[in-house]
């Protein structure tokens, strides 16, 4: 097997392409010949030893991926050699072969295509989690998504509209913002027109005649914080997701008193570790919602594994729309 091997986490020029040993499972693992990874914003942080989970190197990045069991290990049940799986472990994606947690590996559908599989759970999963579960998103309701172009902002689009939500989607070009409508987005706000915080709340106002969004998907951070939340409705939710943009934005309290308005944290990991039950039949809905056309990923570009450097200089320097998946048969 091969994989990109990061021996220390100094960022992605660290990364080898190296032949390894191919893993045998241990108890409750199975080997995964993987199909196809997916890049996600924490697999750039995890390489430069900035993200929450600091795995001990050496390590190989990769935390979402798709392909098939190859060998089960003792005490594994629900899997057998040859079946189609979508996985999340953290790290071991970025490689031909990886020994996985079983539990951490859903059985596809033989209609779930494995470029899509790869690029499914993370962001599909986190916008479900927010807009549903956190946020309790009602038809007829306006959301505002930041940095709409993005993994969780292409996903957060399609789960609101599919859950009757009128969609603002805000990204930083017309270019991003052209993509955010093609895939469902009713309105869109260019936030490298509307730079300043003034205009960026004038044209959120004008598009929702003066009311403002119920929901704020916020993945971003960064300075449109404070103005987005200055602007949210009576009664609205913003949705704190993540903070690619850098700085972690600053809130003084009186905003969501003047509001009736509530700061709502996301953090789907968690809640997938703590109710794994509800975050199961979460997974199930987000299939069955893809297997009958309401979602589906928007893929940017498919490159080979052994190019995954220029997937992460793509997704670092803000080139990204939706997802870049990297392929072992490319
Ligand atoms: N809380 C959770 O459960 C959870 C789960 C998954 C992900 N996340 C977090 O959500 C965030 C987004 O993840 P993602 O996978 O959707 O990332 P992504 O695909 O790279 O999208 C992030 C978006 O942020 C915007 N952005 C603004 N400043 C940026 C900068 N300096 N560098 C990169 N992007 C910048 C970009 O949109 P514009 O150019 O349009 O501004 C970009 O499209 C990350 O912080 C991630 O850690 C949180």
């Amino acid at each position: 097997m091969h994989a990109w091997l990061c021996e220390n986490p100094t960022g992605v020029d660290a990364l080898r392409w190296q032949e390894l040993p191919t893993p045998t499972p241990g108890a409750g693992e199975v080997l995964i010949e993987i199909a196809a990874a997916s890049l996600n914003f924490p697999d750039l942080l995890i390489v430069q030893n900035q993200y929450q989970f600091k795995p001990t190197p050496p390590f190989v990045p990769g935390s979402e991926y798709a392909g098939w069991v190859r060998a089960v290990g003792p005490g594994v049940t629900h899997l057998q050699p040859g079946q189609a799986v979508a996985c999340l472990t953290g790290t071991g994606g970025f490689a031909t072969h990886t020994a996985a947690p079983a539990d951490r590996c859903i059985p596809l559908p033989p209609a779930f295509d494995l470029t899509d599989a790869a690029a499914f759970i993370m962001t599909y999963a986190t916008a479900y989690h927010a807009l549903i579960d956190r946020a309790a998103l009602q038809p007829g309701e306006t959301v505002l998504v930041l940095g709409a172009a993005g993994g969780v902002g292409t996903a957060s689009i399609q789960v609101a509209k599919h859950a009757g939500a009128r969609v603002i989607a805000a990204a930083s070009s017309a270019d991003k913002c052209a993509l955010s409508q093609r895939i469902g987005a009713d309105a869109t706000l260019d936030y490298s027109v509307h730079t300043a915080a003034g205009s960026f709340r004038d044209e959120l106002k004008r598009l929702t005649d003066g009311r403002g969004p119920d929901v704020i998907v916020d993945p971003v951070g960064g300075d449109l914080a404070e103005p987005a939340f200055r602007s949210i409705a009576w009664r609205g939710r913003y949705l704190v997701i993540g903070f690619a943009g850098g700085p972690i934005p600053r809130l003084p309290l009186n905003l969501p008193l003047l509001k009736g308005a509530s700061l709502v944290g996301v953090f789907w990991g968690e809640f997938a570790r703590r109710e794994p039950q509800a975050n199961a039949a979460m997974l199930q809905t987000l299939a069955q919602w893809y297997l009958q056309g309401h979602i589906k990923p928007v893929i940017d570009r498919v490159l080979p594994m052994t190019e995954l450097p220029q997937a992460y200089a793509l997704m670092a320097e803000r080139q990204v729309r939706g997802k870049v998946v990297l392929r072992n048969d490319h």
